[in-house]
């Protein structure tokens, strides 16, 4: 099938890269001129595993191609909007970008084609966009919502083995056309109205989101009364009722979706006149905790001022360089403000901290130079090397007390207390 993919950033260019691996015809369109000359050269401009090898093989296959200008999608069946739709400050969500591509397509529609909503946006979007933009169209335009749960560092993956695929529309033969898009994909594909389907993706984001902030609750009550988190969330995981993925209790969710969305769905529900409390309470937890990490350097250090902390992870979570709304760059600037010198390092990560980061932290080249002359250690994203590293040649390069926090509970708590660290993880006994 001939397919447009509006927008290069993590759902678009996965989109793109894995429908032309399966064979069908993509251009996809990208408004920022540096992206673009990065993807004709066949380099993606963020890292996400096994991306660049699938735009690599689609450019030289002819099956995918990369454009700047939305003339490009005037000619294909199916046009998939992955625009960004970034919160403001009062977690509205801009809707901008997707205005400003719902209009060209409008325009420029000279045959019956189908637009695909793979943006997320608020539950109702989709009906107000069908009056006010595709009555105006000169042809038949068919609009359905189908959102993604890809997620970051495992997008590639999750594309091809989604537990289902959500398509949101009362345009049948437009239905049926998306799901031949999808054909070779073994999930099951649950249809339903357009603002039902954009309600899902909130939905299933708050849903995750409520399983890290509760978790997180029960580790925060585990310190209080002696409980190790460890056994208390693998066990209560193995309930099936309640599964065992996102019961890991750390520094909170970050990333672009979670906050984004939670916010978001707090905003539609305060617009509609219902007050969301559990989520609120969702939200506040996940604020709180990154907090946690902060109080406690305090209450081993005193005074963090001219303290050295080594901060390892910079990214929201392994297996991306993705920095957006990280635990770890919050803290890294409340250390900053209290006067405390910060080491930080991440294997990935560095040179988007970097440009997120103010003056004045010291990024370190390697993980032995970031805990040098540290009194104190926040592990603050889950990488296997730092749960792989030699902590024996640690202590010797820091000061005492010599305090390791294991923000992501992700260390080998008793062996460091024998290599003489005061280990201090989340929800664990100290
Ligand atoms: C998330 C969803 O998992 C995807 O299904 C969805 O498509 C995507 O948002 C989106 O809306 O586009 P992502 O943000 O890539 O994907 O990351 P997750 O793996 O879900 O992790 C989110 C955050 O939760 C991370 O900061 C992670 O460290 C944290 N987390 C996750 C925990 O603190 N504990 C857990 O047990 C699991």
């Amino acid at each position: 099938m001939r397919v447009a993919v509006i927008g290069a950033g993590y759902v678009g260019l996965v989109a793109a890269g894995c429908l032309s691996h399966s064979g069908h015809d993509v251009v996809c369109i990208e408004k920022d001129a540096r992206k673009m000359a990065l993807l004709k050269a066949g380099r993606v401009p963020f890292f996400e595993e096994g991306l660049e090898e699938l735009v690599l093989f689609g450019l030289k296959r002819g099956l995918l191609q990369f454009d700047g200008q939305m003339e490009a999608c005037q000619d294909r069946e199916i046009i998939m909007i992955a625009v960004g739709t970034p919160a403001r400050p009062d977690g509205r969500i801009d809707l901008s970008q997707i205005y400003a591509v719902m209009d060209e397509i409008v325009f420029r529609a000279r045959f019956p084609q189908t637009i695909v909503m793979k943006s997320t946006v608020p539950p109702g979007f989709g009906v107000n966009a069908k009056e006010r933009y595709l009555e105006r169209a000169r042809v038949p335009l068919s609009y359905l919502s189908n959102p993604e749960f890809l997620r970051e560092g495992s997008a590639v993956r999750d594309w091809y083995h989604p537990d289902r695929i959500v398509i949101g529309g009362d345009d049948e033969t437009a239905i049926s056309r998306l799901a031949r898009l999808y054909a070779g994909i073994d999930a099951p594909i649950v249809t339903m109205d357009v603002s039902s389907a954009e309600m899902v993706k909130y939905a299933a984001n708050a849903f995750l989101a409520t399983k890290i902030s509760f978790i997180n609750e029960i580790a925060s009550l585990c310190e209080l009364v002696g409980a190790d988190i460890l056994p208390v969330s693998r066990a209560v995981g193995m309930d099936r009722r309640i599964g065992d993925q996102f019961l890991q209790a750390g520094l909170g969710y970050g990333g672009s979706c979670f906050p984004k969305d939670t916010c978001g769905l707090d905003f539609v529900s305060t617009c509609n006149g219902h007050a969301f409390n559990l989520l609120k309470a969702v939200i506040e937890v996940n604020k709180r905790q990154r907090l946690l990490a902060v109080r406690r350097l305090r209450h081993v250090l005193g005074r963090l001022h001219g303290k050295t902390i080594g901060v390892l992870g910079l990214a929201f979570k392994p297996g991306t360089d993705d920095v957006r709304e990280s635990p770890s760059l919050e803290i890294i600037n409340l250390l900053l403000d209290e006067g405390a010198d910060v080491r930080a390092y991440d294997p990935l990560a560095m040179e988007n901290a970097r440009r997120a980061l103010p003056d004045g932290v010291f990024f370190a080249p390697g993980v032995m130079e970031a805990v040098t002359d540290c009194h104190a250690l926040l592990v603050a994203t889950a990488w296997p090397e730092f749960s792989t590293l030699d902590w024996a040649a640690v202590r010797p390069v820091m000061h005492p007390p010599y305090l390791v926090m294991d923000g992501r509970n992700c260390l080998a708590a008793e062996e460091l207390r024998q290599k003489g660290f005061l280990y201090w993880g989340i929800g664990r006994p100290y």
